[in-house]
């Protein structure tokens, strides 16, 4: 037990290199609105976030103003991408000192921070590579985001797409790391391993990863761990890692009640995702029993189906949304099953493996 909750994904923060441009690929094309914003007109000098929300899913969208700062060298060397994750915590304080005092790495102490809106107290580790994870406690504020933060006039357009929350983040680590990353997750945070999955389950012709969920005590947060295992050639997480250069987000999860309407919407405003072989629908039902969804709808898509005991999922992926082969999202809809799609991951990986082969990196 720990001595503080996590109530869930508070948000994620990306570094991009245009946080006004990436701001509107948020917006009109993954169906997000912009509800908050800190920069020059805040009096913030050096950095200038746009806070993205939909459904309960708030991406912080954050360039540099100035040369020479901790974002453009992250930016420099890794390329937009994910650089925190944070929790929603009872108390941030706790959280903090707790996981600090199990080792992990304190990035900034606790702090109070507030505005006319109310109080808020944030406090961050360092996890995975160049990547945190900060404490979010705001029970005492009102305001739109975060104290700082302005609120954005609400558009009279919804562009939603019907995502509603996040279902996991996966981090890629280098060959051999995948172990000491999960244990670093059991021992600053006291989670546990929820699913895993090995090189002799998943491995094509050419590559092949291994992947071990961690989970925290009441499972609302999943974080899959990956790391390559060999093959004959390139591991997309060793391209991952490649252009990277290091461990970092691979993809975020983001679930929808409608997987075929979400997919549908973000198809017509541009958004690529990952083809799938007509042969992957040949003997779909056969592998994973009835499903109430128009299979020829669902092929037509693209989506990919797995099952369990307890139920089916739908799942299908985003290409790179950057031009480094990095950071991707994945559209998943659960019917009952906890899976993580086992029994996807050889079509899928030939997909992205046809797609690596286009880009010089197999
Ligand atoms: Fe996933």
């Amino acid at each position: 037990m720990n001595n503080y909750k996590i109530h869930a994904f508070d948000h994620c923060e990306l570094y991009v290199g245009n946080a006004k441009q990436a701001a509107h690929y948020y917006q009109y094309a993954l169906g997000f609105t912009p509800i908050s914003y800190s920069g020059l007109e805040t009096g913030s000098r050096k950095k200038v976030s746009y806070v993205m929300q939909q459904g309960k899913v708030r991406f912080v969208l954050s360039s540099p103003l100035i040369p020479g700062t901790e974002i453009g060298k992250h930016l420099d060397q890794h390329g937009d991408g994910v650089k925190d994750i944070s929790f929603t915590v009872d108390s941030a304080e706790e959280a903090w000192k707790e996981t600090t005092a199990n080792g992990a790495i304190s990035i900034s102490k606790p702090k109070l921070i507030e505005d006319k809106n109310g109080r808020a107290v944030i406090a961050t580790i360092k996890t995975y590579g160049d990547t945190t994870h900060t404490f979010i406690e705001r029970n005492n504020y009102k305001g739109s985001f975060l104290p700082g933060f302005k609120k954005l006039k609400k558009s009279k357009l919804d562009q939603s797409v019907g995502i509603i929350h996040i279902d996991h983040i996966v981090g890629n680590q280098p060959d051999g790391n995948m172990k000491s990353v999960c244990e670093f997750y059991e021992k600053i945070f006291g989670w546990h391993r929820f699913w895993s999955v090995d090189d002799k389950d998943i491995s094509t012709k050419y590559s092949s990863l291994k992947s071990i969920v961690m989970a925290n005590d009441n499972e609302i947060i999943k974080m899959p761990i990956n790391e390559p295992a060999s093959g004959l050639k390139k591991s997309q997480i060793q391209e991952y890692i490649d252009f990277y250069k290091g461990p970092g987000v691979q993809h975020i999860a983001l679930s929808t009640k409608d997987i075929i309407s979400t997919v549908k919407k973000l198809k017509l405003n541009g958004v690529e995702f990952l083809p799938t072989p007509k042969s992957y629908y040949k003997d779909l039902i056969n592998r994973v029993g009835e499903i109430k969804e128009d299979l020829k709808e669902i092929a037509e898509m693209g989506i990919l189906i797995d099952s369990d005991e307890k139920g089916y999922m739908l799942q299908i992926f985003t290409k790179p949304i950057q031009d480094r082969p990095t950071l991707f999202f994945e559209i998943i809809q659960r019917k009952g099953s906890n899976s993580f799609g086992k029994g996807n991951f050889k079509a899928l990986f030939e997909s992205i493996e046809r797609e690596q082969n286009q880009r010089g990196n197999l």
